[in-house]
C-alpha cells in the first residue's frame, strides 16, 4: 500500500509520543477543595465521596503538611455549618469567631506559603440552602450582593488570599472588587465562578455540607446547561468587573464551554471537577470497571487540553502522587 501520510509514525514509541505531546499537567495546576467542620482532632468520612472527609481545623492543618509535601499549595475551603447557626440571611458567614475565620487563621499561621481560597455564597450558612437571600420564594439579587460583598471583605480580613464568588448573582464581582479595594485589599484575588451551571453533579457536595436547597432549585441564578453563549456573556462581564481568574463548573460535561471561554478570556481559566464527577469515577472503580489512576490522569489531561490553567479537584492528592511516580 503506497501511503505518504502515516500519522502513526509519530506515535511509534513513548519517547516520540512525549516529544510531540501538546498538553502537560503539573501538580502546580491543582487546587484541592477541602471540607471543614467544628471540633478537635476529628475526621468524618463523607459517604457520598469515598476518600474525602470533613476535617476539624487542627487535623486539616496536619493533613496540609502531608499534602504540601506532595506539592499542593492551593486549598479551597468549604465549612460545614451547624444547622442551629443557619438563618435566612446567612449571618454566620460574617461571624468573626466562626469556623471559617478560625480555619483560615490557623492554616495561614501554620502554612504561610499556601494559598487559601474562600468560597463566597450563602448556601452553607443559609437556612434556605440558597446562595442568596430568599424572600417569598424568590432569590433577591441586590440584597444578596451586598451581603456577599461583606462576606468577601470579612474573608479578606481573616487572611484569605483569594475570594471565590460561587453564587451567580448579577454584579457581585464588581461590587466585591470595589469593597475590597476601598479597604485596601487590592492584593486579594477574585476567582469568579463565571459559568456555573444548575447541575445535578453537585449532589455529593451538598450531602457533604448538608447545604441542599430547602425548596426549589438554583435555576434562577445558576446557568441553563443548554447554553454556551450565555457563558461567554457571564465571563466577559466578570472580567470587566475585575475577575482575576474565571471558572467553569462542572468540568467534564462542560469541556466545550472551557474551550470557548479559553478562546475569549484575557484572564486564566479554571475548571471545577465537581463532587458528582469524583463520585462517578469512584463508583466505577468500586465496581471494578475502571482503572482509577488512568481515569484520573485522563480526566485531568482533558481539562488542560480544553484550556484550563487551574483545576479544582478532589483527586488533587492522588493526582499529585501519580505525578511524583512518573
Ligand atoms: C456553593 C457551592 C457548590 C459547589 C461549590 N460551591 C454547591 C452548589 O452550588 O449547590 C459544588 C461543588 C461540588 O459539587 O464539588 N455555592
Amino acid at each position: 500500500m503506497s501511503q505518504i501520510q502515516r500519522p502513526r509514525r509519530n506515535r511509534k514509541n513513548q519517547a516520540i509520543r512525549d516529544l510531540v505531546s501538546e498538553t502537560q499537567i503539573l501538580t502546580q495546576n491543582l487546587i484541592y477543595p477541602v471540607f471543614v467542620c467544628e471540633g478537635n482532632n476529628t475526621e468524618t468520612p463523607i459517604k457520598a465521596m469515598p476518600g474525602q472527609s470533613r476535617w476539624t481545623p487542627d487535623l486539616l492543618s496536619k493533613k496540609i503538611t502531608e499534602w504540601k509535601n506532595l506539592g499542593l499549595n492551593h486549598y479551597a475551603l468549604f465549612p460545614q455549618i451547624e444547622e442551629s447557626k443557619k438563618d435566612s440571611r446567612g449571618t454566620e458567614a460574617l461571624n468573626d469567631n466562626g469556623l471559617l475565620p478560625d480555619t483560615i487563621k490557623r492554616l495561614k499561621d501554620d502554612h504561610p506559603e499556601i494559598n487559601i481560597i474562600a468560597d463566597v455564597a450563602l448556601d452553607p450558612f443559609s437556612s434556605d440552602g440558597h446562595d442568596g437571600v430568599v424572600e417569598n420564594g424568590k432569590i433577591l439579587n441586590d440584597v444578596s450582593v451586598e451581603i456577599l460583598s461583606q462576606m468577601a471583605l470579612k474573608q479578606a480580613q481573616w487572611g484569605a488570599d483569594w475570594v471565590a464568588p460561587s453564587d451567580m448573582m448579577d454584579g457581585r464581582i464588581g461590587s466585591i472588587r470595589k469593597l475590597l479595594d476601598q479597604h485596601n485589599f487590592t492584593d486579594v484575588n477574585i476567582l469568579a465562578y463565571s459559568a456555573k451551571y444548575a447541575s445535578c453533579f453537585y449532589g455529593p457536595f451538598r450531602d457533604a455540607l448538608q447545604s441542599a436547597p430547602k425548596f426549589g432549585d438554583k435555576k434562577t441564578y445558576q446557568m441553563d446547561p443548554r447554553n454556551t453563549h450565555e457563558a461567554l456573556r457571564e465571563t466577559l462581564l466578570d472580567i470587566e468587573e475585575g475577575a482575576d481568574m474565571v471558572m467553569v463548573k462542572p468540568g467534564l460535561p462542560y469541556l466545550d464551554v472551557i474551550a470557548r471561554i479559553k478562546d475569549i478570556s484575557s484572564v486564566p481559566v479554571a475548571a471545577y471537577n465537581v463532587s458528582g464527577e469524583y463520585a462517578m469515577i469512584k463508583a466505577a472503580v468500586a465496581m471494578g470497571v475502571l482503572d482509577e489512576d488512568k481515569a484520573i490522569y485522563e480526566t485531568m489531561i482533558a481539562f488542560r487540553r480544553a484550556g484550563a490553567s487551574a483545576i479544582l479537584t478532589y483527586f488533587a492528592p492522588q493526582m499529585a502522587k501519580l505525578l511524583r511516580l512518573n
